[in-house]
């Protein structure tokens, strides 16, 4: 009795205490919030409005970047950093550098406020990370957080305070060159991986070791007609909402900091000057705070598009919709204060722009300590750290998608006496570093050939070009052949470079660039045992790759540690457990192509001539979204519902069992879909509402569970508001999005 009394005790105090300090902690921040509102407006009442007009004005500091870059910072920018009229540069890296930014900016200007240094932290600065489509295919939200508190764990060293990243765009076209930057073509999947993105980016801005974020490209930039980058978008409003804007709701809920705009028109309007985008979707329904940024010069674009018939109304126009800060347009420090003077942009909303960016650089502390990122000791000893390296490592090897694996060819054994390695990538340092490789250095690349000679080091290892990406030679064809004769087994790495996907890298034909194809056929003729290694930016239609190749692995561009990443899933190191996170086309002219579409009134049917299809081409994709295998394989027990009935405030238990029946311990996606079956509005015939990656040693099973509450079942109606309706559901579990069984239930 005493001693339960005594246990009691020590509960309730300790229970108090953390009341205590929590509520403390609580008041504090209310206090520092308060505070720097306080500080805000007496700085802003501080400023001329050309001073405004600058802290809205960002540009780039050029392309001269890194830790190395000499000290002659061009007279334009120390006159505009002196006379406030520039709040941002982007591309300005290095903790020298930066520092000397900053130093002229908070010394030598009249109102000494430092300067936000922006830089697109894509998938890496120096440690280059896997493209993010790849580390999408991942489906592992938790490394994809961990990726990126890394990768800005290396910028912040580096004296950057701001990524343009996550890109979270959904891409329904792979001939769209950002498919790379984004998570693919899902709205579900890409929610997660931006929320992912967003927390590992920012973690916690009081530290000088995470970076601001910014949702771009808001919105619906990925939906370029025929694919082309920087084309027209015409999109319904439901679309809008239902596919292109949750993960921009996700990273906003997320903490998303800033936001950029896109360069596209929807519907007539473009981005840059989208109020309903911009304010009405963002700030009123959104809450978001945060601010606003136009991208490179796509204030000025607003003359291309023709709404504006100057520069000047560009400005007018871009200020009044939303946009807070200008990229590169010079239109804002040019035109904003006489904009204001004339009464066409409200004093009020330049002091709304300006306290937003005020806010984030007092968020990030840079008033109090603006050297805080530009440390070169920290510098050195955090790029290329091997942290950072062990993190890129992991998420490349969690990045690769299984696509074929026939007769369980590989993973293949350390004691192979000889591999031909075959392609133009297998031994390329360049392309691995993918679209935006920034300061990556392809001397830091382990090559898929150096990868595969440090694995099985035993092995006679040739290596034969057979062609270039691009080139028409077949002059190397013999040498190839000659290669693969004489070995074991051929391993053959084929697919883009890593500059043909991103940004204004569209292509008109997703197949295979040159005679790589070809090449395969040559090889394929010798008989020998062939694995072909994908290195690519978007999905390519490698049809007779996919018919005739016993194995292929996915790898996209997976960076500086492709190489050994790939080696350590050929040799069953890694047992691979990535999943697509978009739709393999088996054409150019399959195109759009997404598991998520309607059913139309006359679905697919191959014994009904008058039904959707093409003459020459089978309907159903290549490679669907969510696949890849195992070297395990996983069995699905029937899925278990706990009603077969629910009221709309219900909640339904969806479970399934999943067995590991293989001989590998390995990692299995489980993912859920649901369809509404009869609504007001046609609904697609799946939307993916859950997934679950589990790990299963050999034999192992495990109940794999889901909740489905009304929210998953709820759609924009006619009037564009979020609701369910009553009536029939299906519920689909499976390990991809073709590859799914079902049960049905009612919504009353
Ligand atoms: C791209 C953005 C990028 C910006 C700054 C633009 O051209 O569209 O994604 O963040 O440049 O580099």
């Amino acid at each position: 009795m005493k001693k339960s009394f005594r246990l009691l005790f020590i509960s309730l105090v300790s229970f108090l205490f953390i009341q205590t300090s929590f509520l403390q902690k609580n008041n504090q921040k209310q206090l520092n919030n308060t505070d720097i509102e306080r500080r805000i407006d007496s700085v802003l009442s501080l400023m001329t409005s050309e001073e405004k007009a600058g802290q809205l004005n960002q540009l780039s500091y050029g392309f001269g970047w890194g830790p190395d870059v000499i000290l002659q910072i061009p007279t334009e920018y120390t006159d505009l950093i002196r006379s406030g009229k520039i709040g941002s540069f982007l591309n300005a890296t290095g903790a020298k550098l930066t520092r000397e930014l900053q130093r002229i900016a908070v010394e030598e200007s009249r109102l000494k406020i430092p300067l936000l240094f922006g830089f697109d932290v894509i998938h890496g600065v120096k440690t280059i990370f896997p493209v993010p489509l790849a580390e999408a295919s991942s489906w592992d939200p938790d490394l994809v957080q961990m990726s990126a508190s890394l990768q800005a764990k290396e910028a912040a060293s580096l004296g950057i305070h701001w990524t343009f990243a996550p890109m979270v765009d959904i891409a329904r076209d792979p001939r769209w060159g950002r498919i790379v930057e984004g998570s693919g073509e899902d709205p579900f999947l890409g929610s997660e991986m931006a929320a992912a993105r967003v927390k590992g980016f920012q973690g916690d801005l009081s530290s000088n070791k995470n970076i601001i974020a910014c949702a771009k490209h808001f919105a619906a930039y990925g939906g370029a007609e025929g694919g082309r980058d920087y084309n027209t978008v015409d999109i319904s409003e439901r679309t809008l909402r239902e596919i292109y804007l949750p993960p921009f709701k996700a990273a906003v809920d997320a903490g998303a900091q800033t936001i950029m705009c896109s360069f596209n028109e929807i519907s007539g309007v473009p981005s840059s000057s989208n109020k309903f985008l911009l304010t009405d979707i963002l700030r009123n329904e959104w809450k978001f705070n945060g601010f606003v940024v136009s991208d490179w010069n796509s204030i000025g674009e607003l003359v291309n598009h023709g709404v504006a018939a100057n520069l000047k109304e560009a400005a007018m126009l871009a200020i009044n919709a939303g946009v807070d800060m200008d990229m590169e347009s010079r239109s804002y420090v040019t035109y904003l204060s006489d904009l204001v003077k004339e009464g066409k942009v409200s004093e009020d909303r330049l002091n709304e722009a300006v306290k937003r960016i005020l806010r984030i650089k007092f968020k990030l502390g840079l008033f109090d300590t603006p050297y805080k990122y530009c440390n070169e000791d920290a510098e050195t000893m955090t790029v290329m750290s091997q942290e950072i390296q062990d993190a890129a490592l992991l998420s490349a090897q969690k990045s690769i998608v299984l696509l074929k694996n026939q007769n369980g060819i590989l993973p293949l054994k350390k004691d192979l006496k000889s591999i031909a390695i075959i392609g133009p990538l297998a031994n390329s340092k360049k392309h691995p570093l993918g679209s935006w490789e920034q300061m990556g250095d392809s001397n830091d690349v382990i090559t898929l050939l150096d990868g595969i000679k440090k694995a099985a080091p035993q092995a006679i290892i040739s290596h034969v070009k057979g062609c270039t990406i691009k080139g028409k030679s077949k002059n190397d064809f013999p040498l190839a052949v000659e290669a693969a004769k004489n070995s074991d087994i051929v391993i053959l790495a084929l697919g883009e470079e890593g500059h043909m996907s991103g940004e204004a890298r569209s292509r008109s034909s997703i197949e295979l660039p040159g005679v790589q194809n070809e090449l395969a056929v040559e090889l394929f003729k010798i008989g020998k045992p062939i694995i072909v290694v994908l290195m690519n930016g978007r999905p390519l239609a490698i049809n007779w790759i996919a018919e005739n190749i016993p194995a292929i692995i996915e790898s996209w561009f997976l960076g500086i540690k492709s190489g050994q990443a790939i080696a350590d899933v050929i040799f069953g190191d890694v047992n691979p457990g990535g999943k697509l996170p978009v739709t393999f086309p088996r054409a150019t002219g399959h195109i759009p192509i997404y598991y998520n579409h309607k059913n139309t009134g006359r679905p697919s049917n191959p014994l009904d001539y008058f039904t959707s299809k093409y003459l020459d081409l089978h309907l159903t994709p290549l490679f669907p979204f969510g696949y890849g295998l195992s070297y395990t394989n996983f069995s699905y027990d029937e899925i278990q519902l706990n009603k077969t009935k629910i009221k709309m405030d219900d909640t339904l238990k969806v479970s399934v069992n999943v067995k590991n029946t293989g001989n590998y311990d390995g990692e299995e996606v489980v993912q859920l879909y649901i369809q509404d079956v009869t609504a007001s509005i046609t609904r697609p015939v799946k939307e993916l509402k859950g997934f679950k990656k589990i790990f299963l040693k050999k034999g192992e099973s495990r109940d794999v569970e889901f909740i489905i509450t009304k929210n998953e079942l709820s759609f924009y109606d006619a009037s564009m508001k979020w609701i369910a309706e009553p009536g029939s559901f299906k519920v689909f579990a499976g390990s991809n999005s073709a590859d799914a069984q079902f049960k049905t239930f009612e919504l009353d």
